[in-house]
This record gives C-alpha cells, structure tokens and sequence, in this order.
C-alpha cells in the first residue's frame, strides 16, 4: 500500500481487496480483534471543516486499535497564521504517528503528505472523499457479493468531490456507473476516460430516470457541498429536478438500494420517505466507515498487517466478497 491515502487512485486492486477483506474481519470480530495494530502510536485529526461520521468514526477506530488520537482545529494551529504547512507536516512529524485530514484545497493535502514522513489519510477535500467511497464499496460488496458490473446510477452534483469520487472507484472495481445531474454540474471529462483494459463503465445523462432505470443502486450527495453556501439558491433551483423521490424510485427496478454518503439534507437531494424506506442502506453505510478506516488504518500503521489475514483466512476460512 502507499504511504497515503488522498485519492482512490492510490489503490491497486490488490491493496482494495485486502481493505475488503480485511474491513469484513474487523467487523466480524470488533469485540475480540485480536491486535492493537496502533499500540503506542498517536494520530492526529486535522479538520478545518465540520464532521460528524468521519470524525466519530476516526476517534473510535483509532482507540479501537489500540492508539491514542488528538483532535486539531486547524483554526487553532498556527497554519491559520501563516505557518507554512510544510513546516508544519515537518514539526508534527516529530511528535505523531499518523494524520487525518480535512479540509477544503485537494493540493494544501498533497503539499501536507509530501513533507509529512508519516501516513497522510484524506478525509475530505473539495476534490475528493477516498475513506467514504472506499467504505460504499465495502457495503455494495456486501450487498451484492461483487463489485465487478454491479450497477450504480449517480443522480445530483456530478461535479463534487462524491461524484469524483465514485468515478474513481468504478475504474478501480469495474462498477457500470451511470451519472446524472444539470449540465452545468457534469462531471469532469478527464476523470470520466476510461483506457482499453478499464473495467466497468462510466456514462453521464441530464436524465435522471434513464440513469436510474436498470440501477442495482441510487447513490446521492447534498447538492451544496461544504464551503460552496453562496451558491445556495442557485444550486438548490437547478438541483430540483434531480431529488432521489417516489417518483424516481418508479423509474427504477424495485429492489433498488439507496445510497447517501451522509448528511442528508431531507427534502432536499433525497426525500424522508425514500430516505426512510426499505430501499435505504445509509446507516449501513455509515456504520461501515468506522470498519473500513480501521482497516485501512491498520494496512498503513501496522507492518505486520498482512498476518492478520493470512493468518485469519487459515483459521476462520473467512469468506469476502470477490472483488
Ligand atoms: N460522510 C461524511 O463524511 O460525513 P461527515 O461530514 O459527518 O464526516
Ligand atoms: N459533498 C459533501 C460531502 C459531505 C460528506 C460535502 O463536501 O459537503
């Protein structure tokens, strides 16, 4: 694995299947995990934006594992007057272990992992969300048992550091994504090509109904991202006819699974009675961050990582999704 995660494509197919199957060891056997993977190890979490789940989940991994964590306004460092963030990657590298962090340019997250001589994990950034979309095909797999041409279709902002995101990952594990959203808010082209051996495929449409047609899955995201409110009313008016509704549930096979990385804003992206039906998997997914970023924690923290599940698939002949 590399020392940091900031984007999907720090990933190889092999380091997503051991992040799988090692997510599902942790989750089977998170009262008697058998290793403190972070024993003596410090991690700070630098947020500069607000959080609910990556955050909890980080805390509660990180003490789960045997390690201490230390949580940092980024207002309250020096960063927010004038410290460069080399000096500081380089400073807090002298007292800690590892980083988490949240914030809003994708590039101050790449200058932070190049000067910093510990593991980086993006936790957020106006680009990218690694750590969700990593934990979304952890739950899909254990849905539908494989990621290979599942099919999921993306309905909101194509443009936000989700729909990136998830681009990303339909490369990575062959996904069919089908996205949707106002021209305007179309993904980005570059991220969209695929190569010759690319599995899965990836497709925009500003029709809602025809991404969601065939769709094993309906992912959404709030359609105002953090640090974009001044364009509320804007996005809110174009967004509109994009909400994941009754209606758009007709247009889409029954069993449909619904997905929100979370927050929702109900009524808004997604309505309460869709958000609240038996379609829905949120919470699912939102319980599996605390999995996944354990597993990933302990891939990046702990050199021993891979007894764990050699050891583990000998004696539990644990079975994981093939990805
Ligand atoms: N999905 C997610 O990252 O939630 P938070 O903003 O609450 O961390
Ligand atoms: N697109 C959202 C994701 C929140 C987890 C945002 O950046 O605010």
């Amino acid at each position: 694995m590399h020392k940091d995660l900031l984007t999907v494509e720090d990933v190889t197919n092999e380091d997503l299947a051991n992040i799988l199957k090692l997510a599902e060891m942790i989750k089977q056997r998170r009262s008697d995990w058998p290793r403190d993977s972070l024993k003596g190890k410090t991690i700070a979490l630098i947020f500069s934006k607000s959080s609910t789940r990556t955050r909890v989940s980080f805390e509660v991994g990180i003490r789960e594992l045997g390690g201490n964590c230390l949580f940092l306004d980024s207002n309250d460092m020096q960063l927010g007057r004038g410290e460069t963030i080399a000096d500081t990657a380089l400073v807090l590298g002298r007292y800690i272990h590892g980083v988490v962090i949240r914030t809003y340019s994708h590039e101050d997250v790449v200058e932070f992992a190049k000067n910093a001589r510990f593991p980086v994990i993006n936790a957020l950034t106006d680009l990218f969300h690694p750590c969700q979309i990593l934990t979304d095909l952890f739950t899909i797999c254990e849905f539908s048992g494989k990621l290979e041409n599942v099919k999921v279709a993306y309905v909101g902002d194509c443009a936000s550091n989700m729909a990136n995101s998830i681009i990303l990952a339909a490369k990575l594990a062959g996904l069919n994504l089908k996205l949707s959203s106002p021209e305007k808010y179309a993904p980005n082209k570059t991220l969209m090509e695929v190569n010759d051996g690319t599995k899965g495929s990836i497709f925009w449409t500003p029709d809602p109904e025809k991404a969601v047609a065939d769709a094993d899955y309906i992912y959404t995201d709030v359609w105002v991202s953090m640090g974009m409110e001044d364009e509320k009313k804007e996005r809110l008016k174009a967004f509109k006819p994009y909400q994941v509704n009754a209606e758009l549930l007709n247009a889409a096979q029954a069993g449909v699974k619904i997905m929100h990385c979370l927050p929702a804003h109900r009524g808004e992206e997604i309505t309460d009675e869709v958000m609240d039906s038996k379609n829905s998997i949120v919470f699912d997914q939102a319980e599996n961050r605390l999995h996944v970023q354990k597993a990933i924690l302990t891939m990046l923290q702990d050199e021993n990582w891979h007894e764990l599940v050699d050891i583990d698939s000998k004696q539990n002949n644990v079975e994981v999704g093939n990805a």
